[in-house]
Protein backbone atom coordinates (compact mmCIF):
# COMPACT_ATOMS: atom_id res chain seq x y z
CA UNK A 1 0.00 0.00 0.00
CA UNK A 2 0.96 3.63 -1.21
CA UNK A 3 1.12 6.24 1.59
CA UNK A 4 2.43 9.75 0.93
CA UNK A 5 5.07 10.84 2.46
CA UNK A 6 3.60 13.68 4.45
CA UNK A 7 1.01 11.32 6.64
CA UNK A 8 4.38 8.90 7.07
CA UNK A 9 6.14 11.82 8.96
CA UNK A 10 2.81 12.62 10.55
CA UNK A 11 2.23 9.15 12.01
CA UNK A 12 6.30 8.79 13.12
CA UNK A 13 5.92 12.42 14.56
CA UNK A 14 2.73 11.16 16.89
CA UNK A 15 4.39 7.93 17.55
CA UNK A 16 7.57 9.98 18.65
CA UNK A 17 5.59 12.43 21.03
CA UNK A 18 3.55 10.04 21.85
CA UNK A 19 -0.39 10.65 22.99
CA UNK A 20 -0.28 11.85 26.83
CA UNK A 21 -0.43 8.87 29.17
CA UNK A 22 -1.12 8.89 32.65
CA UNK A 23 1.18 6.72 35.53
CA UNK A 24 0.59 6.59 39.20
CA UNK A 25 3.24 6.44 41.53
CA UNK A 26 2.61 5.50 45.05
CA UNK A 27 4.27 7.09 48.00
CA UNK A 28 6.36 4.00 48.49
CA UNK A 29 8.15 5.28 45.35
CA UNK A 30 12.00 6.38 45.68
CA UNK A 31 10.77 8.92 43.28
CA UNK A 32 9.59 10.52 46.56
CA UNK A 33 12.07 11.70 49.76
CA UNK A 34 10.88 12.20 52.97
CA UNK A 35 13.08 14.16 54.62
CA UNK A 36 13.16 16.47 57.34
CA UNK A 37 13.49 16.40 61.50
CA UNK A 38 13.42 13.60 63.40
CA UNK A 39 9.91 11.88 63.50
CA UNK A 40 8.61 14.56 61.29
CA UNK A 41 7.38 11.37 59.12
CA UNK A 42 5.65 8.30 59.38
CA UNK A 43 5.22 5.93 56.69
CA UNK A 44 2.21 3.58 56.45
CA UNK A 45 1.66 0.13 55.06
CA UNK A 46 -0.85 -2.90 55.29
CA UNK A 47 1.65 -4.96 57.58
CA UNK A 48 3.22 -1.75 59.21
CA UNK A 49 0.55 0.67 60.56
CA UNK A 50 1.09 3.51 62.75
CA UNK A 51 -0.11 3.59 66.29
CA UNK A 52 1.33 6.60 67.10
CA UNK A 53 -0.60 8.42 64.36
CA UNK A 54 -3.98 10.54 65.49
CA UNK A 55 -4.68 10.50 62.20
CA UNK A 56 -6.16 7.48 60.67
CA UNK A 57 -8.12 7.74 57.12
CA UNK A 58 -9.54 4.11 55.97
CA UNK A 59 -6.43 2.37 54.43
CA UNK A 60 -8.98 0.98 51.56
CA UNK A 61 -9.19 4.36 50.46
CA UNK A 62 -5.79 5.53 50.47
CA UNK A 63 -3.87 4.47 47.15
CA UNK A 64 -1.83 0.74 47.77
CA UNK A 65 -3.30 1.29 51.13
CA UNK A 66 0.08 3.42 51.64
CA UNK A 67 0.57 6.94 52.99
CA UNK A 68 2.72 9.14 54.64
CA UNK A 69 2.24 11.19 57.68
CA UNK A 70 4.04 14.20 58.13
CA UNK A 71 3.85 16.50 60.90
CA UNK A 72 5.40 19.56 62.50
CA UNK A 73 5.37 21.46 65.29
CA UNK A 74 6.35 24.90 66.18
CA UNK A 75 9.98 25.02 67.37
CA UNK A 76 10.83 21.72 65.79
CA UNK A 77 13.06 21.53 62.87
CA UNK A 78 11.37 21.61 59.44
CA UNK A 79 9.72 18.96 57.70
CA UNK A 80 10.40 18.94 54.15
CA UNK A 81 9.85 16.16 51.03
CA UNK A 82 10.64 15.79 46.98
CA UNK A 83 8.78 14.47 44.41
CA UNK A 84 11.15 14.12 40.72
CA UNK A 85 9.23 12.81 38.13
CA UNK A 86 9.64 13.30 33.99
CA UNK A 87 6.92 14.36 31.97
CA UNK A 88 4.71 17.26 30.78
CA UNK A 89 2.49 17.31 34.02
CA UNK A 90 2.15 16.32 37.62
CA UNK A 91 -0.46 16.33 39.76
CA UNK A 92 0.27 15.16 43.50
CA UNK A 93 -2.23 13.75 45.62
CA UNK A 94 -2.52 13.45 49.89
CA UNK A 95 -5.42 12.86 52.20
CA UNK A 96 -7.21 16.38 53.37
CA UNK A 97 -8.20 16.27 57.15
CA UNK A 98 -9.96 18.30 59.29
CA UNK A 99 -7.82 18.18 61.72
CA UNK A 100 -4.55 20.01 62.38
CA UNK A 101 -4.88 21.65 58.83
CA UNK A 102 -1.47 22.05 57.49
CA UNK A 103 0.34 24.71 55.22
CA UNK A 104 2.42 23.42 52.42
CA UNK A 105 4.26 25.31 50.18
CA UNK A 106 5.42 23.03 47.05
CA UNK A 107 8.00 24.70 44.76
CA UNK A 108 8.98 23.51 41.31
CA UNK A 109 11.74 26.15 39.55
CA UNK A 110 10.19 29.35 39.97
CA UNK A 111 6.45 27.88 40.52
CA UNK A 112 5.26 28.38 44.15
CA UNK A 113 1.74 27.32 45.91
CA UNK A 114 0.61 26.95 48.75
CA UNK A 115 -1.98 24.00 49.87
CA UNK A 116 -3.84 24.28 52.25
CA UNK A 117 -7.28 22.68 53.25
CA UNK A 118 -9.46 24.65 55.49
CA UNK A 119 -12.98 22.46 55.14
CA UNK A 120 -14.30 20.56 57.75
CA UNK A 121 -14.62 16.84 56.77
CA UNK A 122 -12.87 14.20 58.67
CA UNK A 123 -11.32 12.77 55.71
CA UNK A 124 -10.87 13.96 51.99
CA UNK A 125 -9.40 11.19 49.82
CA UNK A 126 -7.70 12.13 46.39
CA UNK A 127 -7.30 15.47 47.57
CA UNK A 128 -5.04 17.62 45.27
CA UNK A 129 -2.03 19.47 46.73
CA UNK A 130 0.04 20.55 43.88
CA UNK A 131 -0.42 20.03 39.94
CA UNK A 132 1.92 21.91 37.34
CA UNK A 133 1.30 21.52 33.58
CA UNK A 134 2.68 22.58 30.42
CA UNK A 135 6.46 21.13 31.17
CA UNK A 136 8.41 19.92 28.38
CA UNK A 137 7.78 16.12 28.49
CA UNK A 138 11.23 15.27 28.06
CA UNK A 139 12.86 16.71 30.99
CA UNK A 140 13.29 15.86 34.80
CA UNK A 141 11.98 18.05 37.39
CA UNK A 142 11.64 18.04 41.16
CA UNK A 143 8.83 19.37 43.40
CA UNK A 144 10.17 20.12 46.66
CA UNK A 145 7.90 21.03 49.73
CA UNK A 146 8.33 22.28 53.15
CA UNK A 147 5.42 22.79 55.89
CA UNK A 148 5.11 26.54 56.82
CA UNK A 149 4.36 26.58 60.68
CA UNK A 150 5.23 30.62 61.41
CA UNK A 151 2.31 31.63 59.02
CA UNK A 152 -0.80 29.90 59.93
CA UNK A 153 -0.73 29.89 64.22
CA UNK A 154 -1.61 25.81 63.89
CA UNK A 155 0.97 24.87 66.28
CA UNK A 156 0.38 20.89 65.15
CA UNK A 157 0.08 20.27 61.55
CA UNK A 158 -0.23 17.14 59.58
CA UNK A 159 -0.30 16.11 55.96
CA UNK A 160 -1.23 12.91 54.26
CA UNK A 161 0.83 12.18 51.47
CA UNK A 162 -0.86 9.25 48.81
CA UNK A 163 0.44 9.29 45.36
CA UNK A 164 1.63 11.28 41.81
CA UNK A 165 0.23 10.81 38.74
CA UNK A 166 2.95 11.73 36.28
CA UNK A 167 1.84 12.71 32.64
CA UNK A 168 4.14 11.54 29.38
CA UNK A 169 3.92 12.59 25.96
CA UNK A 170 3.21 16.00 24.66
CA UNK A 171 -0.52 17.11 26.01
CA UNK A 172 -1.25 18.96 22.95
CA UNK A 173 -0.01 16.92 19.70
CA UNK A 174 -1.35 20.30 17.80
CA UNK A 175 1.58 22.75 20.07
CA UNK A 176 4.87 23.54 18.35
CA UNK A 177 7.73 22.16 20.29
CA UNK A 178 9.93 24.46 22.01
CA UNK A 179 13.04 25.33 19.69
CA UNK A 180 15.95 22.76 20.44
CA UNK A 181 18.95 24.71 22.75
CA UNK A 182 21.28 26.06 21.07
CA UNK A 183 24.89 25.41 21.24
CA UNK A 184 25.98 28.79 19.61
CA UNK A 185 28.16 31.25 21.50
CA UNK A 186 25.79 33.52 22.65
CA UNK A 187 24.45 31.06 25.13
CA UNK A 188 21.34 29.30 25.48
CA UNK A 189 19.25 31.73 26.93
CA UNK A 190 16.11 31.20 24.53
CA UNK A 191 16.20 27.45 25.98
CA UNK A 192 16.22 28.76 30.06
CA UNK A 193 12.96 31.02 29.24
CA UNK A 194 10.81 30.28 32.19
CA UNK A 195 7.14 29.36 30.72
CA UNK A 196 4.61 32.26 31.67
CA UNK A 197 2.88 31.16 34.93
CA UNK A 198 -0.67 31.98 35.45
CA UNK A 199 -2.13 31.05 38.90
CA UNK A 200 -5.68 29.04 39.52
CA UNK A 201 -7.77 28.92 42.44
CA UNK A 202 -10.95 26.65 42.79
CA UNK A 203 -12.68 26.42 46.40
CA UNK A 204 -15.03 23.66 46.19
CA UNK A 205 -18.39 23.21 47.51
CA UNK A 206 -17.02 20.95 49.69
CA UNK A 207 -14.89 23.53 51.17
CA UNK A 208 -11.78 21.70 49.78
CA UNK A 209 -9.08 24.03 48.40
CA UNK A 210 -6.10 23.56 46.43
CA UNK A 211 -4.05 25.49 44.33
CA UNK A 212 -3.16 24.68 40.60
CA UNK A 213 -0.78 25.84 38.18
CA UNK A 214 -0.94 26.21 34.46
CA UNK A 215 1.57 26.98 32.35
CA UNK A 216 1.60 27.87 29.18
CA UNK A 217 4.73 26.99 27.01
CA UNK A 218 5.75 30.51 25.92
CA UNK A 219 5.99 33.79 28.10
C1 LIG B 1 -4.09 12.82 33.96
O1 LIG B 1 -4.55 13.00 35.29
C2 LIG B 1 -4.96 14.33 35.57
C3 LIG B 1 -5.28 14.40 37.05
O2 LIG B 1 -6.22 13.44 37.42
C4 LIG B 1 -6.12 14.71 34.68
O3 LIG B 1 -6.53 16.03 34.95
C5 LIG B 1 -5.70 14.57 33.24
O4 LIG B 1 -6.79 14.83 32.38
C6 LIG B 1 -5.17 13.18 32.97
N1 LIG B 1 -4.63 13.12 31.60
C7 LIG B 1 -4.77 12.02 30.84
C8 LIG B 1 -4.10 12.08 29.51
O5 LIG B 1 -5.39 11.05 31.20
Amino acid sequence: MWLPHSFIALLLAVLANGSPTNTTIDDSSSSFTFTGASGGWNTITPTSPCDICSSNPDPSLVHDGTWHDGNIRSGAGPTTGSFTFQGSAVYIFGIDQAESQPDIAFTLGSIQSVHHYTGTEQFVYNALFFSATGLAADQTYTVNWQFNVADTGVVVQAALFDYAIVTSGEEDSTTTTPAPATTGATGSSQSTTSPAVSKTHSSGSKGQTSGSWVLSPFP
